[in-house]
Formats: structure tokens, C-alpha cells, sequence
């Protein structure tokens, strides 16, 4: 099991602390002053991706306690743990292997979760996720009417909607005609704005909820099978869902053939390499689902396998406990250079946050140091127009990781140079700032106080080839296995989420109240905003 040890007790923690006092003020301008190697020594080159950490408030004995720290919570350890599938989610006895989901080896291996055989029963389900793929693609599977679908709901939440939505944007370029929406919110006012365009004789729906019970999914299915307007036997055959909850599911209408599994050792926000990934596939075609998952082995392949001074995401989740524990900054940003990783920061919020907000230690106490990061982001430039300013002369220290691409998809490369121009631009005026000058003779001399900015503001960048659906998985696959450092490293659990069930009981009760309105005995807030609303 994973062994419980609190960092802040460790030795490593103590050096750190006691380097702390040396490095909290340091500029990093003198830093590259001093060491004209520091970028040739602060990055990894890990094929089509490279991370420069060298802007950052560290040195090369910032990274030593650091890397201490990881070995002295035995984060090697925990790491085999995961990938063999032992239960390390132990609030919910469960294994944790999104990464079995993407586990191309061919070396016979196997991986068992109480007598049975992981890797085989994720074969079966891509084998399956394939044929229906490719059945829909070329038509024979069609419609009740005997028509090729040209439409795909997703209706989802949370994990079983983030992830997929996000990667089927990234990858607009790798599209085919097949048009996909996900519904998630339970808001009629989008949910009829979206069925209005499209004609049910034509449209399949995946439901996908690993529980089958989560109320906005189940809410949203009953109202679109409503728009369906179809018999028992012909909605089947526009009812995909993806699930856990198999009986739950075909009690629904969903044919036992149209189901897929979700398994108890992926957690939602880890799920879209799963069958939640269906709509993907549809969207994308089985093979590039395919590469977006072998793309993400790769990266399991090198945080398994590196040394952690070399471990891309062992570094990252080692510097973001150096700004949150020993700094103090609570948030971090994540901005990608590419408009079509606008939903990557909400994918990522949702994985970071509801894995690593927690404030127990893995005994059960609470902790004595600070958790989760907070994460947000945009994309850039447009990041640049809204709130880098708070960045660049704003009281808190908020480090950035910049993502970009070397090469755009279509090689017209003079909006990319800009757009890149900019990628380097904004983390090297966040390295350097700026003394201010007047601008103007006459202009009055304090002017230019406003125009100074003292830079030394933290940044990582990360520098991939170009956007493919591989890039893509090991991107993603990257900020899961630092998710998993951080958690380790803090000893919470990162893969149960009883706070955001609860609120899921509390919906469900007060939508009785409001039905019967019958309101309980809430605090006096609460009590106040349900009788308005009841009464308005
Ligand atoms: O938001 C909480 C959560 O439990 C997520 O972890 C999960 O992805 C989401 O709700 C949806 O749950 P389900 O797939 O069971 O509908």
C-alpha cells in the first residue's frame, strides 16, 4: 500500500525550507546572468516535446531537495503501485489504471484486479469501440429510418463529458463529417437551442454516466429520447450508453449490445482513453483514437521508466510544490498557444482540483500544509488581452505554464510566427520585465513609474512539434502523472471525490423540496433564496 508519510517532516522538507531563505528573493534575471548554461541545463527533450524549466525561481539544489523529497515519500513506489493496479485508491477499494486503458505492450504482460484480467477486458472494449466505429462511419450501422447518422449527442458531465469535448475540439483538424454535440449542463434554454438544428430520424445519442444515476445526465437522456419521438425498438437503436451500471442502462432502452463498460479502476475525470472516448473515435475515426492513446502510453513509458531529474512530469508537479508550499502562491496558469485547446484549462481544472482538493492526510487527519493548486488558464494571445496584465504588474505571483506548437497543421506559417511571436514574447517579459521610460519630451517624469515592470515571474514552457492526436495524449497524459506526483507527494488520496458527491444528495433533496414545496429546515440563507425563489 502507499506508505503515509508527511512531507513536511522530512529531511528533504527541512532543507527546503532552509533554502527557502535564500531563494525567496532571488531575481531569476541574475540567475541566467551568472550561468550561461542555465537553459541547456534546465529542460528535457523528450522527443516531440520539450520543457524548458529554467525560468524558474530554482537552482540546480532547488532540484536536488526537490527530487529528495520525492524519493523520501518513495514516489517510486507509489508509481509501480499505480500502473500494477494495486488498490492505492483506498478510500473506495479500488485500483487506479487509466493507464492500463492505453497499455499497448506486447510483452504478454498482465495486470489483475481481483481475478481478472485488466489488459484483456480493455482489448475486448477498443476491439468493440472499433466495430461500432467503423460501423457508423461507413453506415452500416443507420438509424431506425434506415439513414446514416449525422449527428452524435454526448450527453455526460463532469469527466464523462470534459475530456472527450475537449480533445474533439483540439483536434478539429482531424475531423469527419460527423457532426458532435455534448450536453452536460441541465439547462433547457441550451439543450432545445442545440436539438433545434437537428433532426432525430438522423441523430444518435450516447449516454454516458458511469453511475447511470447522475441527475443533470439522466434529466437531459429523458428529454432528448422525448425529442426522439421513436418506439421502444426504434430508440434502441439510437441509444448508445456508456457505463457501469449496465441493468440501470438497458431499464433506460439502451440494447445490451450498445452498451460499453466503464470500470470501477478509471475514475471520470481519467475515463476519456475509455469507451467515454466514443465520441472521439466518431469524430476523429478509430485510428487517430487510437494514436491519441498510444501518445499517451508513451508518456506513461517515460514517467515510469526516468530517472526523476529527467521525469517531465515529476519536474513539473516538483516545481508547483515549490511555488504552493514554500512560496505561497496558490494558483497556477495554464495557457496554450492554439485556439483549439480553449477547453484544455477546464479539462485540466477538473482533474487537478477534484483530485487534489482534499484536506485529510492519507490516515484520515488533517493536513498540516497547503494541497491543490488552483487551476485556470485561456488561450493565448487572447489570455494576453483579459488577465496577463495581472501578470505582469499585479501584486500575486501566478506561474504560467506556456504550451505551444512548433508547426501549425496547414503550413501557413505567417499567423503562426505571430501567434508564436507572442509565446515567447509574454514568459520572457515575465523573466525580464521592463524599466519604465518617459516616452514623450515634456511628459511628466513619474509617468514612467507606471511603465515599469519588475519581471521574475515564474514560467515553464512546453514546446511540442505540432498538435496530432499522439502530441495531444502525451500532453494530457503529462498533467495526469504530475496530478498523481502531487497527490503522493502531499500523501491525500487523489482519486475520491466525496465532496463534489455531496453536493450531488443536496441537489437531489432540494429539487424535492421545491417540487412538493415543502422547503426544510435550512440555515437561514439557504431557507430565504428557496422561498423567494418559490414565491417569485
Ligand atoms: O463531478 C463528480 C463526478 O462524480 C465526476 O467525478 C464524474 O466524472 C461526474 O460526476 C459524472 O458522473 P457519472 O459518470 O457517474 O455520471
Amino acid at each position: 500500500m502507499l506508505k503515509n508519510v508527511n512531507p513536511s517532516r522530512t529531511n528533504a522538507w527541512q532543507n527546503l525550507r532552509k533554502h527557502f531563505a535564500d531563494m525567496e528573493f532571488v531575481q531569476m534575471q541574475k540567475l541566467f546572468e551568472s550561468n550561461a548554461d542555465r537553459a541547456e541545463q534546465m529542460h528535457i527533450n523528450w522527443g516531440s516535446l520539450l520543457l524548458d524549466y529554467s525560468k524558474n525561481k530554482i537552482t540546480t539544489e532547488t532540484i536536488e531537495y526537490l527530487v529528495d523529497l520525492a524519493k523520501e515519500v518513495d514516489l517510486g513506489y507509489a508509481i509501480e503501485s499505480m500502473f500494477c493496479g494495486k488498490k492505492i485508491n483506498v478510500t473506495e477499494n479500488r485500483a487506479v489504471l487509466h493507464t492500463a486503458l492505453r497499455d499497448f505492450s506486447d510483452d504478454g504482460s498482465t495486470i489483475e484486479v481481483d481475478g481478472v484480467d485488466v489488459l484483456k477486458e480493455v482489448r475486448a472494449t477498443r476491439d468493440k469501440m472499433k466495430d461500432f466505429t467503423e460501423a457508423v462511419l461507413n453506415g452500416s450501422y443507420v438509424s431506425s429510418s434506415g439513414e446514416k447518422f449525422t449527428d452524435i449527442i454526448n450527453i455526460g458531465i463532469g469527466g464523462s463529458d470534459l475530456g472527450p469535448k475537449m480533445v474533439v475540439e483540439a483536434l478539429v483538424n482531424y475531423r469527419n463529417d460527423l457532426n458532435i454535440h455534448y450536453i452536460s449542463n441541465v439547462d433547457d434554454d441550451y439543450l432545445f437551442a442545440t436539438l433545434r438544428k437537428l433532426d432525430p430520424k438522423k441523430t444518435l445519442v450516447l449516454i454516458v454516466s458511469k453511475t447511470f444515476t447522475t441527475q443533470e445526465t439522466i434529466a437531459n437522456a429523458h428529454h432528448i429520447v422525448k425529442w426522439l419521438n421513436l418506439d421502444k425498438e426504434a430508440l434502441s437503436q439510437h441509444l448508445v450508453g456508456i457505463t457501469a451500471n449496465v441493468p440501470k442502462a438497458i431499464s433506460f432502452g439502451v440494447k445490451e449490445s450498445n452498451i460499453f463498460p466503464m470500470w470501477d479502476y478509471v475514475g471520470g475525470r481519467f475515463s476519456l482513453w475509455s469507451s467515454v472516448g466514443l465520441s472521439i473515435a466518431l469524430a476523429i475515426g478509430y485510428d487517430n483514437f487510437e494514436k491519441l492513446l498510444k501518445g499517451a502510453y508513451e508518456m506513461d513509458q517515460h514517467f515510469r521508466k526516468t530517472s526523476f531529474e529527467q521525469n517531465i512530469p515529476v519536474v513539473l508537479a516538483l516545481l508547483s510544490i515549490w511555488y504552493n508550499n514554500f512560496y505561497g502562491y496558490e494558483t497556477e496558469a495554464v495557457v496554450p498557444y492554439s485556439e483549439l485547446l480553449n477547453k484544455l484549462p477546464a479539462h485540466l481544472q477538473q482533474m487537478i482540483m477534484e483530485s487534489n482538493g482534499k484536506d485529510k492526510n492519507r490516515e484520515g487527519y488533517p493536513v498540516n500544509y497547503q494541497t491543490g493548486t488552483l487551476i485556470w488558464g485561456e488561450v493565448g494571445v487572447s489570455a494576453q488581452h483579459a488577465f496577463f496584465q495581472l501578470f505582469h504588474q499585479g501584486t500575486k505571483v501566478v506561474p504560467v505554464d506556456f504550451i505551444g506548437f512548433v508547426k501549425p497543421f496547414y503550413n501557413c506559417e505567417h499567423n503562426h510566427d505571430i501567434l508564436m511571436s507572442n509565446f515567447f514574447g509574454q514568459s520572457e517579459a515575465l523573466l525580464n520585465g521592463k524599466r519604465g521610460e518617459v516616452f514623450e519630451e515634456g511628459e511628466i517624469e513619474m509617468l514612467k513609474n507606471f511603465r515599469d515592470f519588475e519581471g521574475n515571474k515564474p514560467s515553464n514552457t512546453i514546446l511540442v512539434d505540432k498538435l496530432t492526436p499522439e502530441s495531444l495524449g502525451s500532453l494530457i497524459a503529462l498533467y495526469e502523472h504530475k496530478t498523481f506526483v502531487q497527490g503522493i507527494i502531499w500523501n491525500i488520496f487523489s482519486f475520491d471525490q466525496f465532496g463534489v458527491e455531496y453536493g450531488k444528495v443536496l441537489a437531489k433533496n432540494i429539487q424535492n423540496e421545491i417540487k412538493t414545496k415543502n422547503i426544510a429546515n435550512h440555515d437561514a440563507s439557504t431557507s430565504f433564496l428557496l422561498n423567494y425563489y418559490l414565491n417569485k
